[in-house]
Order: structure tokens, then C-alpha cells, then sequence
């Protein structure tokens, strides 16, 4: 493949299958790597969507500064399309982010502003509109209420799903912004009504990295509940565990979100007799290091290694 911008190398990601983690032969389940997007993550659609939208409408003119709350993702993907065409970004995400996020917004050129970690994406989204409301000449893309984010699902991602995985039964994702749950389910209810959408998200409360629970008391603009059939809640150790069993069984580096997405899947896998699911992996695992996914592995290999014959 040769390509002229590194903005051409955004979407087409692989699917790969998982099946041997499937609790029933019979319910094969794959996986789309958006981790391989070339800043990391499903949001390096997103952010050129949302500013090639904004650019259209002529609220974005070089030089101009952008503002958005992001627990890391939207904001490197930002930061990729803005250091090429020249926009200032200032992203805002919670004080508790892991430092491989802020070193590399950094390294785009971002400036961070640290909403109160216990507030979560919650207390960045309110940080980032009260930023937006003091610097009028700022503009805010909004993730959470943009249109731009569920249809670049319903122009590329959902599109490459059906072309790569026709049989497709059921579609299963996270929710944090719900753009990608919305955009596929609405390109799935025309193109192929029959497959199933479910969405993965935390109990209220709890906390998994890019994702959020729609009891804790914000529900995003663009969130439609008639676009999904069914939902699972997956707590944080869950995620954790089979974020580690996808490395472990399948050789695959993945976030932790990842994680959730897949133990919903393996849960929907439960309750089918046969058929295909396509789940999304959001990113892979290098931002989540510092925060000791796989540090017990870690920790084993060091002790296994101190002993002069290695194996
Ligand atoms: C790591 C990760 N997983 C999942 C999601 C959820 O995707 P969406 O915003 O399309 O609902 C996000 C969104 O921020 C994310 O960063």
C-alpha cells in the first residue's frame, strides 16, 4: 500500500478472529483492530470527520484554536489532524489520565488542561464547555453531540465491517461518546437489519477506561436508545481479566476497553446456539502500561529470568 498523507492511512483496519476464546464453537467471534488507525485508536476517524465537517462549514479557519474534552483518544487524534493543518488544540481531560496520554498530546503540540480527577470525563466535559464559553474565538467540536462522529461509523467503519465480515449476526461495542454504537447500528438497520446491536458499558459508579455509564448522569446529545437491543455491564476487574486472557490466548496487545468489549461478547456468545459476532477493539494496549495491566506477567518474567537457565 503506498499512500500520500498519513491522513489516508485513517480507517480500513483488520478484523482478526478469536474464536478460541469463544465459550461456544459454534459462535465465532471476530475482532476489528481500530488500535491500528496511525495515532492508535477509532477517534483518528472521528477527529478528521469532525474537522473536515467544521472546515465545510467554515467555523474552522487555520490558526484557530480547538478546544475538546478527551479521555485521551479524540485528543491525539486532534492533535494528529491539527499539527498538519495547522490548528492550535487544547484538550481537556481528567487529572488521573495516564502519563503515556499526556506525553504523547504533548508531542503533538497539545496543551492539556486537568479537569478534577474524581469527576471523571464528566468534570472534562463541563471544564471544556466553560473553556469554550470564556474563549469565544475557540471552537469546540463536541464529540458527545456532533454529528460528524456516529457518521463517519455510518461511512467507513460499519461499511468495512459488512464488506470483510458479511455473515455478521451480531455487532458488539463500548459506549463513551455511543458515536460508534449509533453509526454502525444506523448503516447496519439499512444495509442488514437482521444483525443484532450490543453495547457495552460500566455499572454506575464504576470506571473503565473510555467507556461510561449512562446512570451516571450524562447521556451524550447523539445518543439514541432505539439503536441498540442490548446492553451488558461489565465492571473494571472483569475488563482487566479478559484484556489479559486476549493477550495470553490470542496474542493480542489491546486496551482496556477492549477488554469490556470482548467479555460482552463472550457473554453474547453464551446465549446464541450459532453464528458470527464482530466486536470492536477502540485501541491497543501501549497508553495502559503505567497503569500495571500486565505487570504481575511482568513481574513473573523478571523472576523467572534471575535463574541462570531462563526456561
Ligand atoms: C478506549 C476507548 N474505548 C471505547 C470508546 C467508546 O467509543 P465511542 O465514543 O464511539 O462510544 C472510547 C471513546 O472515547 C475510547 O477512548
Amino acid at each position: 500500500m503506498k499512500v500520500e498523507s498519513v491522513l489516508d492511512l485513517i480507517g480500513n483496519t483488520p478484523m482478526v478472529g478469536i474464536h478460541s476464546i469463544s465459550p461456544n464453537k459454534n459462535v465465532k467471534i471476530y475482532l476489528k483492530l481500530e488500535g491500528q488507525n496511525p495515532v492508535g485508536s477509532s477517534k483518528d476517524r472521528v477527529a478528521l470527520s469532525m474537522i473536515l465537517d467544521a472546515e465545510n462549514k467554515g467555523i474552522l479557519k487555520p490558526g484557530n484554536t480547538i478546544v475538546e474534552p478527551s479521555s485521551g483518544n479524540t485528543g491525539v487524534g486532534l492533535a494528529l489532524v491539527s499539527i498538519l493543518k495547522g490548528y492550535k488544540l487544547v484538550v481537556v481531560c481528567a487529572e488521573n489520565v495516564t502519563q503515556e496520554r499526556k506525553d504523547l498530546l504533548r508531542s503533538f503540540g497539545a496543551k492539556i488542561e486537568f479537569s478534577p480527577g474524581n469527576l471523571g470525563s464528566n468534570g472534562a466535559i463541563a471544564r471544556a464547555k466553560e473553556l469554550a464559553e470564556q474563549n469565544p474565538d475557540w471552537v469546540m467540536l463536541y464529540q458527545y453531540g456532533n454529528e460528524s462522529n456516529p457518521v463517519t461509523h455510518v461511512n467507513a467503519t460499519a461499511p468495512e465491517i459488512l464488506r470483510d465480515c458479511p455473515e455478521i449476526d451480531v455487532f458488539v461495542a463500548g459506549l463513551g461518546t455511543s458515536g460508534t454504537l449509533m453509526g454502525c447500528s444506523r448503516y447496519f438497520k439499512e444495509h442488514n437489519p437482521d444483525v443484532k446491536i450490543v453495547a457495552v458499558e460500566p455499572p454506575a459508579g464504576e470506571s473503565v477506561s473510555g467507556l461510561r455509564s449512562l446512570e451516571d448522569g450524562f447521556v451524550p446529545e447523539i445518543f439514541q436508545a432505539d439503536l441498540i437491543d442490548r446492553k451488558f455491564m461489565i465492571k473494571n476487574d472483569e475488563s482487566i481479566e479478559v484484556t489479559r486472557c486476549l493477550l495470553s490466548e490470542c496474542g493480542l496487545f489491546v486496551g482496556v476497553s477492549t477488554g469490556a468489549i470482548v467479555a460482552g461478547a463472550i457473554k453474547q456468545a453464551q446465549s446464541m446456539e450459532q453464528g458470527t459476532i464482530v466486536a470492536i477493539s477502540p485501541d491497543s494496549g501501549w497508553k495502559y502500561l503505567s497503569a500495571g495491566i500486565w505487570a504481575n506477567r511482568i513481574e513473573e518474567v523478571i523472576e523467572e529470568s534471575k535463574s541462570t537457565n531462563f526456561w
